[in-house]
């Protein structure tokens, strides 16, 4: 089976996109393009900026104006941002345009992993680690029907990205 042209990560955040997704690239030879980043550079200010300055719904509309334009690149892997699945038709233009792979983590891994990287999530910065758990296990049971749509899931504990090309998942 060829490798599709487009290789999309989903998950929650602090599961893994980017890290996995960056070396995932690296093996594959392709570009790296992580949505967050991607919205950052194209309007010139960060996730946390954009969230205080024009709100959530506002971020949304230009997530998904970038997922559209990320969507119609070639040889690339792409890390998207843990809610854009699950706003809009979003996953159906994911399932439509690319091989997507769900990088299925629990809420303990994830609630570990976000208290060290509070500061850049606005979604979470302010929560206590009691408040994160429960924020955490909601949205996880709100967003994971979007998530499962993927053309893969795998276990985000420990995963490499080697293991996705040895195995022969991709
Ligand atoms: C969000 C996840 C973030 C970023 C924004 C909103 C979410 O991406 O897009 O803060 O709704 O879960 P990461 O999953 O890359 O942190």
């Amino acid at each position: 089976m060829a490798l599709h042209t487009r290789l999309v990560l989903i998950g929650y955040m602090g599961s893994g996109k980017t890290s996995t997704g960056r070396e995932l690239a690296k093996l594959l030879n392709r570009t790296f393009i992580d949505l967050d980043v991607y919205i950052e550079q194209k309007y010139g200010q960060t996730i946390n900026d954009i969230f205080q300055s024009r709100g959530e719904n506002y971020f949304r509309e230009i997530e998904r104006v970038g997922l559209a334009e990320v969507l119609t690149l070639e040889e690339v892997v792409i890390a998207l941002g843990g809610g854009t699945p699950c706003f809009y038709d979003n996953m159906e233009t994911v399932v439509d345009k690319s091989f997507s792979i769900y990088l299925k983590a629990e809420d303990r891994l994830i609630v570990n992993r976000l208290q060290n990287a509070k500061s850049t999530r606005p979604l979470v910065k302010d929560y206590s680690t009691e408040q994160l758990f429960d924020y955490v296990k909601e949205m996880l049971w709100i967003r994971e029907p979007y998530y499962n749509r993927a053309n893969l899931i795998v276990d985000a504990k420990g995963l490499k990205a080697r293991d996705l090309l040895k195995n022969r998942l991709i």
